[in-house]
């Protein structure tokens, strides 16, 4: 159980890393003030462009697969090794750098769940990807890439704890993402490519 806690602990301290805010401020630029203002790689992408962008996303990636690879290979299995996942992205999202304020939680989501369901992880990515290609939407993709593992949760069967952590995982997305959800009802969401000002 100590060691539980321990790794519980430190996945949600290494998901904490603000990779998107340190980034911008390398740059003197406040995330929170630029674009969206979210401290993540879609707003790092409108306001520092594709290399940051992508190392951004890469390393918050990283975040959530390294927290399940870290408990797997001190000997967690199953639910507490997706726990640690989960913790990472509570780390990213609700991050103590960053006076409890944080990402969305797409890129760090998207690593936890890529290590402990490839699978489900894969087909996600696929989705959603589709859907910011189609629509040009970050927020709208990584809303349907979320909604696409519950359903996969179901359809492909996993067990009962499983789906528990995968969808309190895509409802925490989703819930990060109201802002974008009104943006999109209302017209004014930005779409990729066009800046960091939102649409008349
Ligand atoms: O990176 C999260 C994405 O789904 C939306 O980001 O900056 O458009 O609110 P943003």
């Amino acid at each position: 159980p100590a060691m539980t806690f321990l790794l519980l602990a430190v996945s949600y301290l290494l998901g904490a890393i603000p990779a998107a805010a340190w980034v911008a401020r390398t740059r003197g630029i406040d995330i929170r003030q630029v674009g969206s203002g979210n401290s993540g790689a879609t707003n790092v992408l409108r306001s520092l462009g594709k290399g940051p962008a992508l190392a951004v996303a890469l390393f918050d990636i990283l975040k959530g697969a390294l927290a399940v690879w870290l408990a797997h290979w001190a000997g967690l299995e199953g639910f507490w090794a997706a726990a640690c996942g989960v913790l990472a992205v509570l780390g990213h999202n609700f991050s103590p750098f960053l006076g409890f304020r944080g990402g969305k939680g797409v890129a760090t989501s998207f690593g936890t769940v890529g290590v402990i369901d490839p699978v489900i992880g894969a087909g996600t990515f696929v989705l959603a990807l589709f859907c910011m290609w189609l629509t040009r939407f970050v927020s709208a993709g990584s809303i349907l890439g979320a909604a696409s593992v519950m359903v996969m949760t179901v359809m492909l069967g996993r067990p009962l704890w499983l789906c528990g952590v995968l969808w309190a995982l895509a409802l925490l997305l989703i819930w990060q993402h109201r802002d974008n959800i009104q943006r999109l009802t209302s017209g004014t969401e930005r779409r990729l490519g066009a800046g960091t000002e939102p649409p008349p």
